[in-house]
């Protein structure tokens, strides 16, 4: 595995992405790196060391989410973003609570079976490779009509039969030299590929079956009479298809279970967003009353409990989980008391300032100006944003921010969305134009819109 990364680096790999929110990158670096270090450390004490749950609180648009979906990617581990909004308490039509473990344990088996593919790929490649030989020049009997007698009594067959098998040598090999330079990717080959598009889950679904034990659905699936159809494919398919049947041949299933729930249960990362929708205590009535349950069941999976999934039993004592919510109208206060006390890391997200919008705008590897320059790039229309236009674009958007709702860094997509409608509709006639957006032309688009406290509710 990767060396992990250091907090410094991870806080580094978040800033291409996020502008500001230095807290909330840092402790959010300072909990990935630990879920490592609780690795290092004698077995006997690694138990006793359970992970710091952070709630990131930020207003609606400040980037909250954003760092999750970042540090994602930069986990290593299995890591699921989840919406504490789609569940429900057990009994109410929706999701129950332990279905992100299953969830994770899915997405951890996956991301093991993909390492170990990976991992004997050079092994399936070379396999395949040779099956292909097979096809493309189908491999005499050895000679079996001359046998040994003969051999010894005719030295002439003996010899013949040699010189065939080592001609039939050197034509395999000349074959795979073509094979490797591509000079026979247009030919067709025939092959049986086993018809895996009707799993039993269209034939079960609906029964539970996602639930079913690992072991059953394989029965099952072994009972089912194995299809395959036999095709003509072009030869690189036929490779890739050759491949993949190998690879799945070479990995061990059971050690990728066994492993993946051990990633789990030592690294798994839960992200769960909008958990400010569920805060809210009993008030006796409407969806409170659910929004309480599903805080209960959260606590068992928070605190550390074992989760049936069909792969096996999870442990949940060492999941991290992050939680992250606007609490705009409820407080970290309003959760009910055991989960607060789960929750014991807090992080601020400030609010966005108009130099953050200038920076946001500009910074991101996936910045918005970026995106739009390379959207009309398409056109062969050449976008180009002078400082001052961006500056403009800035302004506007903190200023209705603060005059309307304030919902950060969204305002810039909705802002940017209007003054480049024009452009984006004419892009085809524009064909082969540089356009320079400037100052005036962010004043002139946006300005009766600004103007007009109403209208900019609406439009922007
Ligand atoms: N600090 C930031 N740096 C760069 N981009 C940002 C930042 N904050 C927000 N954005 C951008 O604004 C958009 C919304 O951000 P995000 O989804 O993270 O909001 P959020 O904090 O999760 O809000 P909500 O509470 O509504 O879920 C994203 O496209 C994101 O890229
Ligand atoms: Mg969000």
């Amino acid at each position: 595995m990767q060396q992990p990364l250091t907090p410094a680096e991870i806080v580094r790999e978040l800033d291409k992405y996020i502008i500001g929110q230095k807290d909330a990158k840092r402790m959010v670096a300072i909990a990935l790196r630990n879920r490592w270090r609780r690795q290092q450390v004698p077995e006997n004490l690694r138990d006793e060391i359970a992970p710091k749950n952070i709630i990131m609180i930020g207003a609606t648009g400040v980037g909250k989410t954003e760092i999750a979906r970042r540090l994602a990617r930069l986990a290593q581990s299995p890591f699921l973003k989840i919406e504490a909004s789609k569940f429900t308490e057990v009994g109410y039509v929706g999701r129950d609570v332990e279905s992100m473990i299953r969830d994770l344990m899915e997405l951890a088996v996956s991301m093991v079976r993909t390492e170990e593919m990976e991992a004997v790929k050079l092994k399936a490649e070379e396999v395949a490779e040779e099956k292909l030989l097979d096809i493309l020049l189908p491999p005499k009997r050895q000679q079996e009509t001359v046998d040994q007698q003969q051999m010894i009594e005719e030295p002439d067959a003996m010899k013949a039969a040699q010189e065939e098998a080592d001609h039939a040598d050197s034509t395999r090999e000349k074959l795979r030299k073509l094979l490797r330079k591509g000079s026979l990717d247009d030919r067709y080959v025939e092959l049986d590929v086993p018809d895996r598009n009707i799993p039993m889950i269209e034939i079960f679904a609906g029964t539970g079956m996602e639930d079913m034990d690992y072991s059953l659905r394989e029965m099952l699936g072994s009972m089912m009479p194995r299809r395959s159809k036999r095709r003509k494919v072009k030869i690189p398919e036929a490779r890739d298809i050759l491949i993949e049947e190998e690879s799945q041949r070479l990995v061990d299933m059971d050690k990728v279970i066994r492993s993946a729930i051990e990633r789990v249960e030592h690294s798994g990362i839960i992200f769960l967003d909008e958990i400010d929708k569920i805060a809210g205590r009993e008030s006796g009535r409407g969806p409170d009353v659910s929004r309480e349950g599903v805080q209960r069941d959260l606590l068992p999976i928070v605190e550390g409990s074992t989760v049936t999934t069909k792969y096996g039993m999870v442990r949940t004592d060492h999941i991290l989980f992050i939680a992250s919510g606007a609490f705009h109208i409820s407080k970290p206060s309003d959760l009910i008391p055991e989960l607060q006390g789960r929750f014991p890391i807090r992080v601020e997200l400030t609010s966005l300032s108009k130099d953050d919008f200038v920076r946001i705008l500009k910074e991101p590897e996936n910045a918005l100006i970026v995106q739009y320059m390379a959207l009309l790039a398409t056109e062969e229309v050449e976008l180009i944003f002078e400082d001052d236009a961006i500056d403009e674009i800035a302004e506007t958007a903190f200023h209705v921010n603060t005059r309307t709702e304030n919902i950060g860094a969204r305002r810039l997509h909705t802002i940017m969305e209007k003054l480049l409608s024009e452009i984006s509709f004419n892009a085809p006639d524009l064909k082969g134009q540089t356009i320079r957006i400037t100052r005036d032309d962010v004043r002139n688009t946006l300005q009766d819109i600004i103007k007009d406290e109403d209208l900019s509710r609406y439009i922007l």
